[in-house]
This record gives C-alpha cells, structure tokens and sequence, in this order.
C-alpha cells in the first residue's frame, strides 16, 4: 500500500497520509483537505467516507463477511447467547462464566421499568406504531435517570447501559399488549432474556403461559444476527448525536428513530406486507420482479433486496433463510409467503437487472417470516430489530466517547440565492 496520496487541484500537488485497518481496509486521511487546499469533499450518502475508525465490527460487502469483534456470524448465531454477544460488542472479548453470570444478573434485576413510565405510556393512542412509542419512551428515560445528562455528576454510564439492555424489551413489549386490549406483563427475573421476552408478550393473567424452547432460541439468533453492523444509518445517528455529548437514552432513541425508516430496518415490516400482497394478487412473482425492475416508474422497491454494502449475499440473510426453514418445521407452521420469497429470490437472483446491480437479499428479507411463526406482529418487527441492534449502538456509542471523537459535523457547497436585499412584505 503506498503511504501518500497525491492530489492535484488548481494545478498544485497535494499529499495526504494513508492508513490501513487490521483487515487491509485503505482509507486516504483528509483531515488537513480544507486547511491545506480550501477544498472539502461531497459524497452523498456517505458512500466514500468513513466516519471512524472501530474495532467492533468487520463487514466485508464484497465477500458477504461479518464478524463482530473477530468472531464469524455465523459461528456466534450458532453458539452463543445474546447476552454473551451483547457483552462481547460493549466490552470487546467474550465473557468467562463469572463475568457473564454477573453481566446477566445486573440484566435481571433492572428489568422492571418506573410505573410514572406506564402513565406517559397511557397517554399513546392504541394504534400508535411502538417504534414511535418505543424511541418516546427511551427519550423519556433520561428523564427519569437524570445523572445521564449531568456533566458533574458522578459518570453512571456503565449503570445506563444495563438498564437500557434490562428495560427495552419490557418497554417494547406495552404496545403489543395494548394493542391486544391486555393488561400488560411484569417482568419474570427467573426467566432468561429471550424467555422474558416472551412471557412478556405472551403470557395471559388467566392461564399458565410456557416459553416454548424453540420459540427463544429462533429469538436468540434473530437478535445476534441484528446485534451490531458498523456504520449503518442509525447507528451513524447514535454516534452522531452523542458526538454532542448528547446523553445515551437521547442517543439511542434517535437510532431508533432512524432504524425505523423502510429503507433501513422498517424493511422487514414492507417485506411481509409486499408478499401479502403478491400472495393476494395471485401470486405472481414476475410481476413484481417487473415492477421492481422499472422502480423509477412503478415506484416499487423489492424490500429485502439490496444493500449499501453487501455486493454478494447478506451472511444474516442466508442464517436466516435456512433458520426460517427450520423454526416452521419445528413449530408446524405451513406460511404460505415463504413460497412466495422463495419464488421472488429465485426469480430475481436470475434477472439481469439484480444480476447486474448486486442485489441480493438482505438481513430483512426472510426474518420477517420467522417473526410470524414466532406470533410476533407485523408492526412489531422493527421494534425486535432495535432489540436486537441496542448493544451494537451501546458499543459504539461508547466507543465513541472512548476515544473522545469531535462532535459530528458535515460541511455542505452552498447552491441558494447570493445576497440580496430584504423586499418589505407590500412590496412582493
Ligand atoms: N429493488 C429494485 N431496485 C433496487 C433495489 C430494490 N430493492 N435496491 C436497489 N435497487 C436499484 C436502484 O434502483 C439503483 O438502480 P439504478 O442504478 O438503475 O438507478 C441501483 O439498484 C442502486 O440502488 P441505490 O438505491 O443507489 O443503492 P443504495 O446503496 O443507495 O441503497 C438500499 C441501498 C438498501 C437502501 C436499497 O437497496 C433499497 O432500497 N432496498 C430495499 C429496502 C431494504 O430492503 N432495506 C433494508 C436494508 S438491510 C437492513 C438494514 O441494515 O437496514
């Protein structure tokens, strides 16, 4: 790798520092680029720029790798727990028996969330979507645990971390009994993460509720396979906005925001309700193939399909797909969607135009089915991705803070009016 890279503007040379990551990333410094030539740089979408530098995550978009903190995706959805995975990401190694009984313990004792958080939560209509209410209510928290926006007090950072891991899941769980017209679940602390997730979707106060143990291992992998992903868009956000040593409920809950857009992780709510469609419409998968090929037109995207950094298949698309498989046949549920995705992702990975586009399917594109089986709802499904991607986020917000990162702030090339005079409003 050459260590200089040159750049010639208005006829003059320039040289910048390069720089390589563990796995031979390149990247050209360009910190001194405005100082040194009055040029900044424009890439809209991020797709050049690295924001960071981070030890948490590896993807390679290329040759369809992930691994979080060294380890393989597909060796830890098989393996570990996501707790364990939680721990690896905040604290970078994976946990010997004693730390992780200590980590999963603090976990149980800081589930129960503040009744005055059950009055804010009344206030939502019943069909209020939970990622709205769920990004409220994680806001709301720094209210409740003010230490984590003031800079003299003591830093309680390590204590916000467990109750957000502790808490959300029991948050989440409030719209969905809601919804349902059900009084709402306390948390079980004998029971594990996923299994208390469970009851507290689930479980009735008239009848004995079972977490059925293929039910929490399906959630299990589905959370690690979500855990982390480096850059995306909202953990960009979580970054961003504690750049401004905003405090991390603030923090979390504008990625959870910005996971919540259907380009991001609201896909996997578009992706059931697109084969719900197909599947009423007939079936007929070459049509949307059709019509996703002519999406500047039809103005129809193939949710689940493409991604900004995966060239080649997703690695979580293909643990899922074969999990999705599985987990029905476990559970005896015959979803005629499946079919459907089959026959879409059949029909498209042969179709020139995803050929030539390297669109492949996504992490989304088959978790959704799982989530069905599971009798998770379909406006819930985000709201399990944001389980699943609070460590990541926690990781590198606190990576951030670790290393102590400028506050974020883009430059732009300004295109609006040059000065003008003010007309008065009789005048215009
Ligand atoms: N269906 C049809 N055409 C597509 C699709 C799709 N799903 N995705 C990209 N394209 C086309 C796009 O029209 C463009 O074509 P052309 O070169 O002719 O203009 C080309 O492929 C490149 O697309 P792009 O929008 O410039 O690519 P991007 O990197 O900006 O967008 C994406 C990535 C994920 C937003 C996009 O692929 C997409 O909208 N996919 C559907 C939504 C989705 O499934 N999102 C979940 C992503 S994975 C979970 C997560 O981490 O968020």
């Amino acid at each position: 790798m050459s260590d200089k890279a040159q750049l010639i503007v208005e006829g003059k040379t320039y040289e910048f520092p390069t720089i390589e990551g563990t796995e031979k990333e390149k990247a050209i410094d360009i910190n001194t680029l405005r100082d040194t030539t009055g040029y900044i740089t424009i890439d809209s979408g991020y797709k050049n720029t690295g924001a960071t530098k981070s030890a948490i995550t590896f993807l390679d978009g290329e040759e369809g790798i992930l691994r979080y903190r060294g380890y393989s995706i597909e060796e830890l959805a098989e393996k570990a727990t996501f707790l364990e995975v939680a721990y690896l990401l905040i604290y970078g190694e994976l946990p010997t028996q004693a730390e992780y009984e200590a980590f999963e313990h603090k976990i149980r004792i800081h589930t129960m969330v503040n009744e005055d958080m059950r009055r804010i939560f009344d206030g939502f209509p019943v069909n209020a979507h939970p990622m709205g209410v769920l990004s409220s209510l994680v806001s709301a928290m720094s209210a409740f645990y003010p230490d984590s926006y003031d800079e003299k007090a003591p830093d309680s950072t390590e204590l916000h971390i467990i109750r957000l891991l502790a808490k959300l899941p029991t948050i989440a769980t409030w719209s969905f009994k809601k919804s349902q017209g059900h009084p709402v679940n306390y948390p079980k602390n004998e029971l594990d993460y996923c299994s208390n997730f469970l009851h507290m979707m689930f479980a009735l106060p008239v009848e004995d509720y079972k977490v059925d143990p293929v039910v929490s291992k399906a959630l299990n992998k589905l959370l690690i396979l979500h855990a982390d992903h480096e850059q995306n868009c909202s953990t960009s956000t979580v970054r961003l906005v504690g750049s401004s040593k905003a405090n991390i409920y603030s923090s979390i809950s504008a990625g959870i925001c910005a996971l919540w857009g259907p380009l991001h992780g609201g896909a996997n709510q578009e992706v059931i309700e697109m084969l719900e469609d197909i599947k009423a419409d007939g079936g007929d998968v070459a049509k949307y193939v059709d019509m996703a090929k002519n999406a500047k037109t039809s103005g129809f995207r193939l949710f689940g399909f493409g991604h900004r950094v995966y060239k080649n298949f997703d690695p979580r698309a293909k643990i899922i797909k074969k999990a999705a498989d599985d987990v029905l046949a476990k559970l005896g549920v015959n979803d005629p969607v499946l079919e459907i995705a089959k026959g879409l992702e059949e029909a498209a990975l042969h179709d020139p135009y995803f050929v030539s586009r390297r669109l492949y399917p996504n992490v989304d594109f088959y978790s959704g089915i799982i989530y069905r089986a599971l009798g998770i709802p379909t406006n819930m499904f985000t709201v399990m991705f944001a389980i699943g991607r609070l460590p990541g986020w926690i990781a590198q917000w606190k990576e951030m803070r670790t290393n102590k990162e400028p506050i974020g702030r883009p430059r732009q090339i300004y295109t609006g009016a040059t000065p003008r005079d003010f007309v008065p409003m009789n005048e215009r």
